[in-house]
């Protein structure tokens, strides 16, 4: 499947440019500074003024930590999910929201996917993380469990995590790509407990509402080191059910 820019309306081009500023806007306090310098340093292909061309944004990336993006329909199992990380592709739908649907979304669409996710995907360290991340999903692709905890893992990471600087900033696409979440994450009324990865691997999450509780992290490093241990904790599982 391929990106086609000619399918575009006017109303697509209001969608990206309302959400883009007003989240560029939102997360200048709110958004951690590795994924901001990352909207900087990748201004000429993501920006307010154009829907994203694949095209360019993969260009970029060559010049960077490798990563494509790969055109999915909407959601795909988990599995092939994994597999895509496990060789630097990232998935991304290509539709947007309606403008009458700005703040409320079933499925990812393009500005989740790629506001959200593709930003970081360029700083070094959380590449890697989430580069191993993917390899680790191939590795236990036989196990349900284990798929299970690397899922809770990619939602409480990936998709919610919360960093801490002096405050609390968002790193999580979830977060980056929703104005409602970006605001309860940052305030100093939500529950925020310290990352552990035997916690995180345990901890059951809701896809359809706003999150109760953010898991946060100090550093991209702390999530890099992270997959050796996850690797352990789930190696060590399996060994328990083959022995009893
Ligand atoms: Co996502």
């Amino acid at each position: 499947m391929k990106q086609e820019m000619n399918k575009y309306t006017k109303k697509d081009e209001w969608v990206w440019n309302t959400l883009f500023r007003r989240q560029h806007d939102n997360l200048k306090q709110k958004g951690c500074k590795e994924y901001l310098n990352a909207l900087i340093d990748m201004r000429d292909v993501l920006n307010a003024n154009s829907i994203p061309n694949f095209k360019n944004l993969n260009n970029y990336f060559l010049g960077k930590t490798g990563w494509q993006i790969e055109v999915v329909k909407g959601l795909i199992p988990v599995e092939d999910f994994f597999e895509l990380l496990a060789k630097k592709r990232f998935c991304s739908s290509t539709w947007l929201r309606s403008p009458e649907n700005l703040d409320y979304l079933e499925e990812p669409d393009m500005f989740h996917d790629i506001f959200g996710h593709i930003p970081l995907l360029s700083h070094p360290v959380f590449s890697d993380f989430a580069f191993e991340f993917g390899k680790l999903g191939n590795k236990y692709i036989q196990n349900k469990d284990a798929i299970i905890a690397l899922q809770r893992l990619y939602w409480f990471t990936i998709e919610f995590g919360v960093i801490r600087e002096n405050e609390s900033k968002a790193y999580g696409a979830g977060i980056i790509s929703s104005f409602g979440e970006t605001n309860r994450a940052t305030s100093n009324t939500v529950k925020i407990t310290d990352f552990d990865i035997e916690q995180v691997m345990n901890k059951n999450f809701r896809t359809d509402v706003m999150q109760e509780e953010y898991i946060s992290i100090y550093s991209f490093d702390e999530l890099f080191s992270s997959i050796e241990k996850a690797d352990k904790f789930l190696n060590k599982k399996r060994y328990e059910l083959e022995h009893y």
